[in-house]
């Protein structure tokens, strides 16, 4: 691909409406030109009471937060950086399953905004020829005991490298992420893919709202991109454990058997795959 076609920005009308209008297909639209973080700025008093499905849409964030504390590159204009504001009638028990289901809403946008076929790495990781694309970092408020809000807030915060130029991805990052521009050679209009993913986001919290969890499951199964491979673990204990990836189990752990045979439950903590592909002991 031509590089000089990374800096034009790909034409992209519907984000110009959804910055000016404030909303986006229904759904009330919160833009910040820069902000540290939007799932900050969704936990931040500034938007207590605003309602379930407002979105709060960056052009760029100075201090992206990514899990493990990690930080989320975020280039103006180049990506989606997003959070979506949800009262989900859940259990606290049944949250984490919003990450999962989640991510497979993502997977799900960009297959139809794009067309392309991202494949998923527990927790959250969005994967385009087995490299980062994007990641889901989900954040509760309101859960203390007698709090004024019946439900929780759940703020599902997203971002997916839509337009980056592989350059702007600083050394040690460029081994193990890209964007849609790079997997694809081509630019996409965020808009579209904003568009679908709200939409997408809703409508698996609302599976799992109506106890369709089994079905976000096999959609998860599905998609990932990392069963039957060789993975590293680095447990909240700072212990790695490297084995092959047996995928989730019915609750959404993912599960790792290491070469002596034993079986791991992942509940935390930091994976990588292993370059080289499948494990020793992985089947077709
Ligand atoms: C991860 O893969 O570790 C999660 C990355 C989540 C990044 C998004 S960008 C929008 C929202 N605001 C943040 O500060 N983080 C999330």
């Amino acid at each position: 691909m031509n590089p000089e076609a990374w800096e034009l920005p790909a034409s992209d009308p519907g984000w110009e409406r959804m910055r000016d209008a404030g909303q986006l297909a229904g759904r009330p639209v919160v833009y910040l030109p820069a902000v540290d973080s939007t799932n900050t700025y969704a936990l931040s008093p500034v938007l207590r009471g605003a309602a379930a499905g407002t979105l709060i849409v960056a052009e760029t964030q100075t201090a992206g937060r990514g899990r493990l504390g990690r930080q989320w590159l975020s280039p103006p204009g180049c990506g989606l950086y997003l959070s979506l504001l949800l009262r989900p009638a859940l259990s606290g028990e049944a949250l984490p399953r919003v990450t999962l289901a989640a991510g497979v809403a993502v997977c799900l946008a960009v297959e139809q905004a794009t067309g392309l076929q991202p494949k998923l790495k527990w927790p959250n990781d969005i994967l385009l020829d087995g490299k980062k694309a994007g990641g889901i970092l989900t954040e509760t408020a309101g859960m203390a005991p007698g709090a004024a809000e019946p439900r929780p807030l759940v703020v599902v915060g997203i971002g997916v490298n839509v337009n980056t130029p592989a350059a702007l991805f600083p050394g040690p990052l460029a081994a193990h992420a890209t964007s849609l521009l790079a997997a694809a050679g081509r630019p996409f209009a965020r808009s579209l893919i904003l568009t679908a993913l709200a939409a997408e986001v809703e409508r698996a919290v609302a599976a799992l709202e109506q106890g369709r969890w089994p079905e976000i499951l096999r959609q998860w199964r599905a998609r990932d991109g990392t069963r039957g491979r060789a993975l590293s673990w680095v447990t909240p204990g700072r212990k790695t454990v490297r084995g092959e990836s047996l995928g989730i189990d019915d609750q959404g752990l993912l599960h790792i058997r290491d070469a002596e045979g034993r079986i791991h439950a992942v509940l935390s903590g930091d994976l990588q795959l292993v370059s080289g592909g499948a494990h020793a002991h992985s089947r077709a």
